[in-house]
């Protein structure tokens, strides 16, 4: 049997008071329209289209690695109006179509797949998606005929004082015979309270034409929408709380997961323990056995296993096995560091390798440099990689001790097995084996202090 899948992101979102379009904005670091997305791909659905029309072109290319097709909706006048954009998609087949919203990420494939059986196994025409909540405001109410079959669904505002205290409310999730579907979307009208084309007035429709309308409750927590920044936040907290006992669930040490912040792709392994505040993003791979201390930011990056990192940032970096990091270092973009290697307090590394067992202890700025390994860098070491217009290369060899306070003018090239001494300016290759010293001579002026009269008894 054919099935396939609508989702719904033409909508503004006024309520987010916000430039980007509502399904743009993010919950654990992925697009709330890429939730359902995912969601609806994880549950095996693989023809989805998607109904844009506000900012069309930004919902498009935020969802362009995600192979679905696009109906556009010129004008926002519904939910069932977004469907009926949707048409020429739907014309044709036959089969189970399932619409959601772009707007409720929480939804699991779990759901999906129950949904779709349920469908079936029940032979509905459609079948809702429900829940029973303590406080319904501004949702769709559920009116079941005696308590039991789902007669018809009635937008918050439009309901009467008696729909009002109803607790079951519609998620905006379903399936639909494709053909009953496209007979009843054009039955529907904008009567009422907001002049929009309800795609809720299809379910009365086709109940009131004898078609089999079926609907599943389902914890409220899976179909939350997110209408608001508050919502945001609670969808936020939501998904959070998921995605920290499943780390945890799969061995990791969570120490407060209310105060850690992991982004839905993350992956750790087992035996990372990790501190309060961190905020793991991206498409990052944390290894085992790696202990990260308070209050670091790590974005698409590779920390290998038993990586030891506190109160540092590293973005779209690599860290090798057995590194340290920080407190208080920054790695930036594109710089791969090697296993065992010292990355210590105040050092900032940019676009550049370190090889195994180096130890940048403190104090440091490596830039556009490559660095090979057993090297140890002094505090206050500056790779100097711009000229005010252009970047240079600095390469140092393996073994290099880079005294304190050395300046490397790039480009430069320092080979193996040198010495630098402390304070030099090292503009000139250094040889291999080689002692490099670059400052000037000390001179003492003797009794200096006392002739000038400024020696204090
Ligand atoms: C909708 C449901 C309501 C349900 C609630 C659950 C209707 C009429 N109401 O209300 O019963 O309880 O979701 O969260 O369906 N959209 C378009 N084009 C439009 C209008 C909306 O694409 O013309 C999209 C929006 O981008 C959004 C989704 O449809 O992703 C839902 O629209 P929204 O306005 O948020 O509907 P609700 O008022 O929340
Ligand atoms: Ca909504």
């Amino acid at each position: 049997m054919y099935n396939c899948a609508i989702i719904l992101a033409a909508g503004q979102g006024t309520r987010m008071k916000s430039s980007l379009p509502k399904v743009l904005h993010k919950v654990c670091g992925k697009e709330m329209v890429n939730h359902v997305i995912d969601t609806i791909r994880k549950s095996e659905i693989e023809d989805i289209n998607l109904v844009v029309g506000n900012a069309a072109e930004k919902v498009k290319e935020a969802t362009k690695e995600k192979n679905v097709s696009y109906s556009v909706q010129e004008k926002q006048l519904g939910t069932g109006h977004a469907v009926i954009s949707a048409i020429d998609f739907l014309k044709g087949k036959k089969g189970t179509v399932a619409i959601f919203t772009g707007d409720s990420p929480l939804i699991t494939d779990d759901t999906v797949k129950d949904l779709f059986e349920f469908h079936k196994k029940e032979k509905c025409f459609a079948t809702v998606i429900t829940s029973i909540v303590d406080n319904p405001t501004g949702y769709g109410r559920v009116i079941r005929e005696n308590s039991k079959d789902v007669k018809k669904i009635v937008e918050h505002k439009d309901c009467n004082e008696e729909e009002l205290k109803v607790n079951e409310v519609n998620s905006a999730m379903y399936c639909f015979d494709i053909e009953a579907l496209i007979e009843s979307l054009s039955k529907i009208t904008n009567d009422n309270a907001q002049g929009e084309y309800y795609l809720t007035d299809v379910i009365e429709i086709m109940k009131n034409s004898g078609k089999k309308v079926g609907a599943i409750a389902i914890p409220f927590e899976e179909i939350m929408g997110v209408n608001s920044r508050i919502q945001l936040s609670q969808a936020e907290n939501i998904m959070k709380k998921r995605i920290n006992e499943l780390h945890m669930a799969n061995g990791v040490t969570i120490i407060d997961p209310n105060n850690t912040y992991i982004d839905v792709d993350v992956k750790i392994g087992n035996d990372t323990i990790i501190y309060p505040g961190n905020v793991i993003k991206g498409n990052t791979l944390i290894e085992s056995d790696c202990i990260l201390y308070s209050n670091s930011r790590i974005l698409d990056s590779t920390i290998g296993q038993g990586v030891t990192v506190e109160n540092s940032v590293i973005l779209e970096s690599t860290v090798g096995d057995k590194t340290t990091v920080g407190p208080f270092a920054y790695i930036r973009p594109e710089s791969s560091i090697g296993k065992s290697v010292r990355v210590g307090d105040f050092v900032e590394i940019k676009k550049s390798s370190i090889d195994d067992g180096t130890k940048i202890s403190h104090l440091t700025y490596i830039g556009d440099a490559e660095v090979g390994s057993g090297c140890n860098f002094g505090c206050g070491t500056v790779v100097v990689n711009y000229d005010g217009e252009n970047k240079y290369k600095t390469i140092i060899g393996n073994n290099s001790f880079i005294g304190c306070n050395t300046n490397l003018v790039s480009p430069v090239k320092v080979n193996d097995n040198t010495y630098i001494a402390a304070g030099s300016t090292i503009t000139n290759e250094v040889p291999k084996g080689a002692l490099a010293v670059a400052r000037a001579r000390q001179i003492n002026k003797e009794g200096w202090v006392e002739k000038k009269g400024l020696y204090k008894k």
